[in-house]
């Protein structure tokens, strides 16, 4: 395949792949020739989206391997066991995030604060920290930070996982200005919402949904896949000159007065 999606040659690590937009978005890099490390905190969720995709694309396309993002000893086993399946990482999707409260600020007890910030930003800081030195010595790599809507506005019942991430756009922006002379590009994608279960509460109940997408131009939830394709641009020749950049996915949500 010669074309400006073409991703042969090229491994990457997505994490929170087991479902969602991380499974898309493996499925679509794997489909573009990439190796693909799919990881997630339930080995088995991962082993079953792992062989989908060697089924489909050939076997030793992906490996599955368990790994909790808070947790800085599996990032750094999770990176390790990936260069040693693969060799160095040419792409990293920080995908995986979590949201345990919603509700005002006021009342947030710190240990969840606390949480959110761990998984959602620190994680990924320690993660992109640990590709970026080979990406540095090959000059090329590409992170994508999932971030969302959210960290765009003001929220008065998702405060912190909002400031969290307003944050991984920061981090995106930091690393493309840090290593953008030495060839690597970060960038964030932003979704509006999607249908996996991490948003089922919104869209599950009708009057919530209807509220929800009456905001967009397209007035529906988005899917999956819908993101997966941004994220096949980034890590593509397509997206060469493209970093420090936060492309927004919603639907036109921002587009409606
Ligand atoms: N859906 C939306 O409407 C929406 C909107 C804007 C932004 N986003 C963002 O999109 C990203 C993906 O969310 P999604 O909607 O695809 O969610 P999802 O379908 O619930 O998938 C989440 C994935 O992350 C994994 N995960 C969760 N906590 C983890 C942890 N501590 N360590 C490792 N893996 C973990 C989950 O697997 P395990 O539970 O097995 O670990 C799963 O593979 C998130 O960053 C989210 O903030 C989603």
């Amino acid at each position: 395949m010669s074309t400006l999606f073409n991703l042969s040659g090229k491994k990457a690590i997505i994490t929170g792949s087991s479902r969602g937009i991380g499974k898309a978005t493996a499925i679509r890099l794997a489909e573009h020739g990439a190796k693909v490390v799919i990881t997630s905190r339930k080995i088995d969720a991962c082993e079953e989206v792992a062989s989908e995709i060697n089924s489909t694309y050939g076997s030793d396309t992906a490996i599955a391997l368990a790994c909790n993002i808070s947790d800085k000893e599996q990032l750094a086993k999770l990176h390790k066991d990936s260069v040693a399946w693969c060799g160095e990482i040419d792409i990293l999707v920080c995908n995986a995030a979590i949201n345990p409260y919603f509700g005002p600020s006021l009342n947030i007890p710190d240990s969840a604060f606390e949480k959110i910030m761990r998984s959602n930003v620190q994680s990924n800081f320690w993660l992109t920290n640990m590709v970026i030195p080979s990406m540095i010595k090959s000059k090329d790599g590409s992170i994508i930070i999932i971030s969302s809507i959210a960290g765009l506005h003001g929220s008065s019942l998702l405060g912190a996982y909002a400031i969290s991430k307003a944050a991984d756009s920061q981090l995106a922006r930091n690393i493309s200005v840090e290593h953008g002379p030495n060839g690597v590009r970060a960038n964030c994608i932003s979704p509006g919402l999607i249908k996996t279960d991490f948003a089922r509460a919104l869209w599950e109940n009708e009057s919530i949904l209807k509220s929800q997408t009456n905001k967009s131009a397209l007035k529906r939830i988005g899917m999956p896949d819908e993101i997966a394709g941004a994220v096949v641009f980034l890590a593509s020749q397509a997206g060469s000159f493209t970093t420090g950049q936060n492309i927004v996915i919603d639907g036109g949500e921002g587009e409606t007065a």
